[in-house]
């Protein structure tokens, strides 16, 4: 059968956000582990938003609701508001709000985790006379052919392929998708994901894809997760923002990976086992070559300076 070919951001989008796409259908805990799974990630964020005086915290991309069941322990007289294209989830505690659009005004905290490497975006890859084109795909298979001359607005500037065959992953729509979330919060908006700077660019682009915790072949039909690093060094520059690594982050807002004294275990038994698993939770958020590497993406929109 012959192959039915498509721009990358075109498939991309309607495999994951389509009538049936993936996010509308799964779990991403079903899939893949993100710092919002891991309980601590919530004591730090709750902590920023006490120490920026948030009335309210949204969680743009909201998932399964983690994040915000577990804040909703730590904040007691915040408003907790959940942005997901998913239904919300039957164990979300009654008095955390759930709604499919972005408030217009935010007056707080904005967290989006792990949501901007999923925000489709145009796949470059430079052609044997070294044109820029863009890449189409065939979403039932994955195969893949050169179409049109790729706009070089956004690539120029900050990832261009380098030789035949290398890629990059056109950025612009993660830009703007920001910066449209940073445009509307009257506080503090923090985007953390996984991403490259200029210099460090992968040559042959990010493009993968999860399945029931696993990574699979690439492939936009629906069956699964479809993701690219973030170009954070771009984004950042959109908003004004600070980039501080996930690691420097949570130590800064006081969650580290250091083990609790041996002598707990002997006086409050019960004190150190608690203080143990957060240790190793704080561990697994903070090790390198995982969540530790992941980008914050930190914009104070009240005072200009950047508070993690
Ligand atoms: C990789 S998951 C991350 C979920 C969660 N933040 C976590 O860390 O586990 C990305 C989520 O963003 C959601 N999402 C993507 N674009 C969205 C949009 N425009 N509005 C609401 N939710 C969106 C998807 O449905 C998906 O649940």
């Amino acid at each position: 059968m012959a192959a039915h070919l498509v721009p990358w951001r075109t498939a991309w989008d309607a495999a994951l956000y389509g009538d049936d796409g993936f996010f509308r259908t799964s779990r991403p805990a079903d899939h893949f582990r993100t710092s919002a799974h891991v309980g601590t990630f919530a004591v730090a964020v709750a902590e920023l938003a006490r120490r920026t005086g948030a009335a309210t915290v949204v969680d743009l991309g909201a998932g399964g609701g983690e994040l915000l069941t577990a804040l909703h322990g730590l904040l007691p007289g915040v408003d907790l508001v959940g942005v997901e294209i998913a239904p919300r989830p039957p164990t979300l505690p009654a008095d955390v709000a759930w709604t499919s659009a972005l408030p217009e005004r935010v007056t707080g905290l904005v967290v989006a985790n792990e949501w901007l490497d999923n925000l489709p975006c145009t796949v470059v890859e430079r052609d044997d006379d070294g044109v820029d084109r863009e890449v189409l795909v065939d979403p039932a298979t994955g195969e893949e052919a050169l179409g049109d001359v790729h706009d070089p607005g956004w690539t120029r500037r900050w990832w261009t392929p380098g030789a035949a065959g290398e890629r990059s992953e056109d950025g612009a729509p993660r830009d703007a998708a920001w910066a449209d979330v940073v445009a509307r919060v009257d506080g503090v908006a923090v985007a953390i994901d996984y991403g490259h700077l200029a210099g460090d660019r992968p040559p042959f682009g990010t493009l993968r894809s999860y399945l029931d915790g696993h990574e699979v072949d690439v492939r936009p039909d629906g069956s699964r997760d479809v993701t690219a690093h973030v170009a954070v060094d771009s984004v950042a520059a959109a908003v004004g923002g600070r980039l501080v690594r996930q690691r420097d982050a949570l130590f800064e807002l006081g969650v580290d990976g250091a083990r609790p004294p041996i002598d707990l275990a002997r006086s409050d038994p019960s004190a150190y086992v608690r203080a143990l698993s957060r240790a190793g939770e704080a561990a697994e958020l903070t090790a390198r070559g995982g969540l530790g590497d992941f980008w914050w993406i930190v914009t104070d929109t009240r005072h200009g300076t950047l508070t993690a």
